[in-house]
């Protein structure tokens, strides 16, 4: 697949369920990667991302098998892991290199990073800084560290006590995973709530992370124990046919066995605080992971400002969030989100003229966007950027755009929800994969 074909959507029905969390799969291998002995994954996300960190693993002399939908990890423990025997291609997965360095900060051994085209534009700085003063040393290209990074482990790290400038769970699971190996108690600090999968986790597999509000404790030298994880499904996938279902007209979809944990559900308070009829139910909890149903209805949306703690807790989805906002009353103002341009692609720029060139009135500013609408929007032919979720957001406003939209370099959904087409077609969307 390397386009996606979409066309002025009928109304989305049904019940659907989406492929496993991301972020939470990458964290199961990992961390199974490092317990000494044999962990079981159900529920793994079978997407690029993930296969990345499987790959990695494999190449510090980890065991990967798949029964079925199941990922088994066998492992010697981080303590035995060898020194990987070529470049460790992390591709378009920002997760699984800067989980990784911080899991191999305290390796005596070194080991090189790469990516795609992507992933070679993205700091590492934010890793590698206070992996440097455990003891680490990364060395990357440019001024943020960019990769490929080579990283020369030490085995005798220092605890860290350390405020993270911005709120990121990917720096704050590296300092997690290089202060468990570290002889000491690391302490970390977050200015905002990022998703806090690794923390939850680390308890299954028998490191207890001490949180006092947005302080954080690890005691090291500790060894992790095998542990199951059922992975719930992906929120930030789910909210592509949430944002559908929403946007088109007289659809109702719901969503079940999706991940509702609080750190994650930002994007569902602000489709809410635009006037979405949504509802959402916490029906159990499953590897220490709240799970629930959401059941989306299209709704008159009016505008709203996004900003502060919510980002953190939204920030994936603010993409689909800048896709409703065109056809909100009013202005939507989304602020203090200049993290966007550090992601796969740079964001805020790639949302603003995906959706000017459909019509839409939107004002790229330095830390967000001014989205004035409802504007109709028109199909164009645009193109991902090597941002799966920017090719997904756009894909969605093709469901309201008058005529064709046309995505192109489409491959990269792969990255984290391959099914994505066949998911909006299954409920009725105007979706072709070509
Ligand atoms: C992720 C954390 C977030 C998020 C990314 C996945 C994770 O990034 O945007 O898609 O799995 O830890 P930051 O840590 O940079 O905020």
């Amino acid at each position: 697949m390397r386009t996606l074909i979409v066309r002025t959507s009928e109304p989305l029905r049904g019940v659907a369920r989406v492929p496993g969390d991301k972020s939470i799969s990458h964290r199961a291998a990992l961390l199974g990667g490092m317990a000494r002995g044999e962990s079981v994954v159900r529920g793994f996300l079978w997407a690029d991302d993930c296969l990345r960190t499987l790959a990695a693993l494999a190449l510090l002399g980890v065991e990967i098998q798949q029964y079925g939908e199941t990922l088994v990890v066998r492992s010697p423990g981080y303590p035995g892991w060898e020194a990987p025997a070529q470049v460790v291609d992390c591709g378009n997965s920002g997760t699984t290199m800067r989980l990784l360095l911080g899991a191999l900060a305290g390796r005596p051994f070194v080991a090189t990073l790469d990516g795609d085209e992507s992933l070679r534009q993205r700091p590492m700085d934010r890793v590698a800084v206070p992996l440097a003063m455990m003891g680490a040393q990364i060395t990357g290209q440019g001024s943020a560290c960019q990769p490929p990074v080579t990283i020369v482990g030490c085995p005798h790290l220092q605890p860290l006590t350390y405020s993270l400038p911005v709120a990121s769970a990917q720096v704050k699971s590296a300092l997690l995973l290089a202060g468990l190996q570290a002889a000491g108690t690391s302490v970390i600090m977050e200015p905002a709530p990022s998703r806090d999968h690794t923390e939850r986790m680390l308890a299954a597999f028998g490191v207890p992370v001490r949180v006092q509000g947005r302080r954080l404790c690890v005691t090291g030298p500790a060894c992790l124990q095998p542990a199951e994880v059922q992975v719930p499904g992906d929120l930030s996938a789910a909210a592509f046919l949430i944002a559908a279902a929403l946007l088109v007209p007289s659809s109702e979809v719901t969503v079940e066995e999706v991940g509702l944990n609080p750190t994650r559900t930002g994007f569902l308070d602000v489709v809410a605080a635009m006037g979405a009829q949504l509802h959402w139910q916490v029906q159990e909890a499953s590897s220490g992971e709240p799970v629930g149903t959401v059941t989306a209805t299209s709704s008159r949306l009016r505008g709203v400002r996004v900003g502060g703690e919510l980002i953190p807790r939204a920030i994936d989805e603010l993409p689909l969030v800048a896709v409703l906002a065109t056809q909100a009353e009013g202005e939507t103002v989304v602020e203090e989100a200049q993290e966007l341009r550090k992601k796969e692609s740079d964001r805020l720029a790639a949302m603003a003229a995906g959706l000017r060139a459909m019509g839409a009135a939107v004002t790229e500013r330095p830390d967000g966007w001014l989205i004035r609408g409802p504007t109709p929007l028109r199909g164009a032919r645009l193109h991902a950027r090597l941002d799966h979720r920017v090719a997904m957001a756009l894909a969605v406003a093709g469901l309201i755009a008058e005529g064709e939209t046309v995505i192109e370099g489409a491959q990269v959904v792969a990255t984290s929800f391959p099914s994505f087409a066949t998911c909006l077609a299954q409920l009725g969307a105007a979706v072709k994969a070509a």
